[in-house]
Order: C-alpha cells, then sequence, then structure tokens
C-alpha cells in the first residue's frame, strides 16, 4: 500500500527566465501575451507565439501546450496552461489550471514544478489567487491507490512533487507565503477526506471511521467523543440506531469539538452535521444491484465534516464549532429496520419508515436534534442524501436549503469563494405537510415529486431554534469529478463548510 503523491508548496522570489525546474508552468489568457510570457517567448525563440500562430494553443480554459526548451534553459519544460477570457480568470479557473499543471507532473514525472504567477489572473486578488493556485495543485496530484500493489503508474509516477509559486515581485513572498498555508491546509483536508471516502465498506464501517476521527482529532488536537451502540441506546436515539440494526457493524455517533483560544462563555456555537452511511444497500427496501458500488460513497457528508473539522482546527477560527457524524450501515437482514416499522428518535418525534433506503434522515435527524441540544445556534448538515437531487441539478451543483435567508446567502458566499457551487431549493411547510404520516408524526419518503425538498422539509422538523441549513451533495461528491482527474471522491464539502465557518 502506498500512499498518495505527496507534495510540498512554496511561494519563491524568481525571475521567469532564470528558473531551474522540471515543469515551468504558464498561465496565458485568450489574447495578447502579457509581458512575463512576452519575455520567456523571446528567450523562447517564438516558440510560445509559433504554438499560438499554429492554432495548436490558444489559451482557451482546460487547454495546454507544452513545449520542450532548448539545453540554455533552466526549465526542462515549459507548459501553458489556458486561462479563458482574461475578464473571466477568476480563483476557480486558477484553481482548475493548477490541478490539471499538478496532474501532468505526475504524468510528466516532474519532481519540481514551479508555477509562474505573473498576476495571471486579473479577477482574483493575489492571495485569493495564490491560495486557489496552492489548493489545485493539492487537487491534481492526488491519486487514490492504497489497494494498488504493482500498477504502472506506480512506477511511472514521482515519490514526491516539490512546487513553487514563483514571481519576480519583491512584495510577493510574504504576502504569498500566508495564502500557501491557508491554501495547504485546505488542500490537503480535502485530499484526506478524498482518501477516506474511497475507502471501501469493507475497510470503512462505522466503528473503523470513528477511529480514524480519533486519530486526526489527536493530530491536530480536537476533543473527539464516540456515542457506540450502548450509548446511543441510553440516549434514545432511535433513528441512528434502527437504521444501523441491521449490520454486524454497529453504528456510532462521532463527535468532534473544535474550542478557540481565550472563547468567551456564551461564544457562538456552530454545529456541522454529516451523514456517514459507509454503505447504503438501501436495507430491506434493497436497491438494484446496478451501481450500488457506489454507494461506499454514501458517507462523504460525514467525512466532508470530518475533513472540515481537520481545517478548522488548524485555521483556528473564533467562533466554537461541534462536528456530529452519525455513522451507521444500512444493510439488510433478519434485525434489518422494516418498511412500516414507526421509529422513535431522539427528538421524540416518531417517524413511519416506508422505505428503508430514506436512511439518511434517519440518522440525520437525531444527530441534528442533538446539535440542538448541545447548543448550537448555527446548524449546516451536508449529506448524499437524494437522488432526486442529482435528477434536478445534476453533478455540477449541490441543492442547498434552510430555515433563514440570510445563512442561504453566507453559504453562498463561501461557495463563492470555493468554488464548490450550490443552488438554493425550497422545503418550507407545503414541503413539509407532504412529510405528515396518519399513524406516527412524520413519514420518511414523502410523494413521487421534489424528492429533494420533501427530504429537506422532514430535517427541518428537528431543528428547534437554531438557524439551519442543509447541504444536498449526492450529485457532486464523486459524479461531479473532471474527467481529466482522478476517479473517486473529490472531497466536495471540505473547503465549502471550513470557509463557510471561517467568514463567521
Ligand atoms: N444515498 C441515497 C441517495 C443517493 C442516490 C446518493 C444517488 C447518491 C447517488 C439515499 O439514501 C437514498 O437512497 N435515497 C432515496 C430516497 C427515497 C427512497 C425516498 C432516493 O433518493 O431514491
Ligand atoms: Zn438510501
Ligand atoms: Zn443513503
Amino acid at each position: 500500500m502506498k500512499p498518495k503523491v505527496p507534495i510540498e508548496v512554496k511561494a519563491v522570489y524568481a525571475e521567469i527566465t532564470a528558473i531551474k525546474t522540471d515543469l515551468l508552468a504558464l498561465g496565458v489568457c485568450e489574447g495578447k501575451l502579457s509581458a512575463p510570457a512576452a519575455q520567456l517567448d523571446k528567450k523562447l525563440n517564438g516558440a510560445i507565439a509559433a504554438l499560438i500562430k499554429l492554432g495548436d494553443f490558444k489559451g482557451k480554459s482546460g487547454t495546454t501546450g507544452l513545449i520542450y526548451t532548448p539545453s540554455k534553459m533552466g526549465a526542462v519544460r515549459v507548459l501553458l496552461v489556458g486561462l479563458g477570457k482574461s475578464d473571466k480568470a477568476d480563483a476557480e479557473v486558477l484553481r482548475k489550471a493548477a490541478a490539471t499543471v499538478s496532474a501532468k507532473a505526475l504524468e510528466l514525472k516532474a519532481q519540481t514544478v514551479d508555477v509562474y504567477l505573473h498576476q495571471a489572473a486579473p479577477a482574483a486578488d493575489l492571495a485569493a489567487a495564490v491560495q486557489a493556485i496552492t489548493e489545485g495543485l493539492y487537487f491534481g496530484s492526488y491519486r487514490y491507490r492504497e489497494y494498488l500493489n504493482s500498477d504502472q503508474e506506480n512506477n511511472q509516477t514521482p515519490s514526491s512533487i516539490k512546487a513553487f509559486i514563483a514571481d519576480a515581485s519583491r512584495t510577493f513572498v510574504s504576502t504569498a507565503a500566508q495564502a500557501v498555508a491557508a491554501g495547504t491546509i485546505y488542500g490537503s483536508a480535502q485530499n484526506y477526506a478524498r482518501t477516506l471516502a474511497n475507502r471501501p465498506g469493507n475497510v470503512i464501517s462505522p466503528q473503523t471511521l470513528a477511529e480514524e476521527a480519533k486519530k486526526m482529532a489527536r493530530q491536530v488536537g480536537l476533543r473527539c467523543t464516540v456515542l457506540d451502540e450502548k450509548a446511543l441506546a441510553a440516549k434514545k436515539m432511535g433513528g441512528i440506531l434502527a437504521v444501523g440494526q441491521g449490520s454486524a457493524n454497529k453504528p456510532r455517533l462521532i463527535l468532534l469539538e473544535y474550542k478557540p483560544a481565550r472563547a468567551p462563555k456564551n461564544a457562538h456555537v456552530i454545529g456541522l452535521v454529516g451523514k456517514a452511511i459507509t454503505f447504503d444497500s438501501g436495507g430491506i427496501s434493497i436497491k438494484p444491484g446496478e451501481g450500488m458500488h457506489d454507494m461506499k460513497y454514501d458517507k462523504s457528508g460525514g467525512i466532508a465534516v470530518l475533513g472540515a473539522m481537520q481545517a478548522i482546527a488548524r485555521l483556528k477560527p473564533k467562533a466554537r464549532v461541534l462536528g456530529l457524524i452519525p455513522a451507521a450501515e444500512n444493510m439488510p437482514s433478519g434485525f434489518a429496520y422494516r418498511p412500516g416499522d414507526i421509529v422513535t428518535t431522539y427528538s421524540g418525534k416518531t417517524v413511519e419508515i416506508q422505505n428503508t433506503d430514506a436512511e439518511g434522515r434517519m440518522v440525520l435527524c437525531d444527530a441534528i436534534a442533538y446539535a440542538g441540544q448541545l447548543g448550537c445556534r448555527t446548524i449546516v448538515d451536508i449529506a448524499t442524501l437524494t437522488g432526486a437531487c442529482v435528477v434536478a441539478l445534476g453533478q455540477k451543483r449541490a441543492g442547498v436549503m434552510a430555515n433563514d435567508e440570510n445563512l442561504i446567502e453566507q453559504i453562498k458566499t463561501a461557495s463563492r469563494q470555493t468554488g464548490e457551487r450550490v443552488w438554493h431549493l425550497p422545503c418550507d411547510d407545503e414541503y413539509v405537510e407532504l412529510m405528515k404520516s396518519r399513524i406516527a408524526d412524520l413519514k420518511n419518503v414523502g410523494g413521487r415529486w421534489a424528492g429533494a425538498c420533501t427530504a429537506a422539509a422532514f430535517l427541518s422538523q428537528f431543528v428547534k431554534d437554531a438557524r439551519w441549513a442543509h447541504v444536498d451533495m449526492a450529485g457532486v461528491g464523486v459524479w461531479g469529478a473532471d474527467e481529466t482527474m482522478a476517479p473517486g471522491s473529490i472531497g466536495f464539502g471540505v473547503r465549502l463548510l471550513s470557509s463557510f465557518v471561517m467568514n463567521q
């Protein structure tokens, strides 16, 4: 089992023509060459201009052009990375371009990579640009291959990459160093989450996920408590227990706590709640076999919270933050919960089970109610909750629902910063009506329509007086991955949640 390629990013002062490196990457917008690009072009005897003139590279976003340099140059190769139209070249464009660069570095076995900045993105400020590039370098260099013993890729890729973000301005390095540090925290937390999400159900169970959370908490200085099945029973967490009872792998509720140094006694507490179904077979309402293996990713919301808590521990925001991760395996068996069961949840509210595959809301409702009990005034949950959300929004945007307009705006702000896109959907009383049962307080499925909205409306009933938002990431965690990038989890939500907390 080999670890993923480690990457290290640094900001350095350098003149573009003097850089010694395996791969020199330069962002190029459509249209006229920037001054450093023109300078480099001259040194390359017009090779960049020739590439553009031939039409082989036009600066379009997502495209690249590779130039092998004459031996007198310090850079072995020059990689032109398209940034598209200059007025649209924002932080997300840079993040994606940087990911392309590090993916290319892997492919070329480059051990050193220099990304030349030269204010390449007019539409992003310097710190945001450098942070985004750092995050992108992390993202693009990630491969999940813990269980690959002898693949070709393993033998071909470098054992590590040293990446530099370079610029020829003296003031640059001091500003950039901080942004690189932040980008490193976000980027590595995201890759950490990707590895956990990519691990299969026979490796990550509720118990092993809890152990992993404890290990991470020790490393970064968070408090971690785990409620096992006995503690869950003592607390009457009927929702989590019902979903977990069909599996030999018993459920857990993982609690992570970040406390700022010098927190005022009545400091605002933010609760981050993430669905961690370590495998969702559907239970007695079993899913079709095709694609069922992808339900190992049904823990991605919980893992987004885990990754965010790691980033938060290192970024040290002013707010107190609780992470709550209800973890269960949804399996059919003689012990499994059934359609028709009436479950008494932690809140005291009863739920008629009409479909055991609508299990996410059953674990979340207990964790959300518990977050309120623990004093969270703001609660954000994230989950691979409904196929309906994928039908509604596809693989490029997550759904976001809330009981507070202001909170929606704050999630959208974080989303604009991180490039993890969301779209606001409704979940008001009209949808709650569809979740009422005639024999219990609620039922766990609505009708045929608006499945993402009715699921959120169900969750809203377990929030007492907190501000609450729900992110349905069913479509974006894995399947939204860029085709050129590593298959598997993209670690969606880690940066979104941590940026949201940092903005508070
Ligand atoms: N984990 C699934 C949702 C899901 C579907 C995630 C596709 C990612 C991709 C969830 O537990 C589920 O099965 N939901 C049901 C709810 C229905 C029974 C009301 C669904 O969406 O079909
Ligand atoms: Zn399900
Ligand atoms: Zn599920």
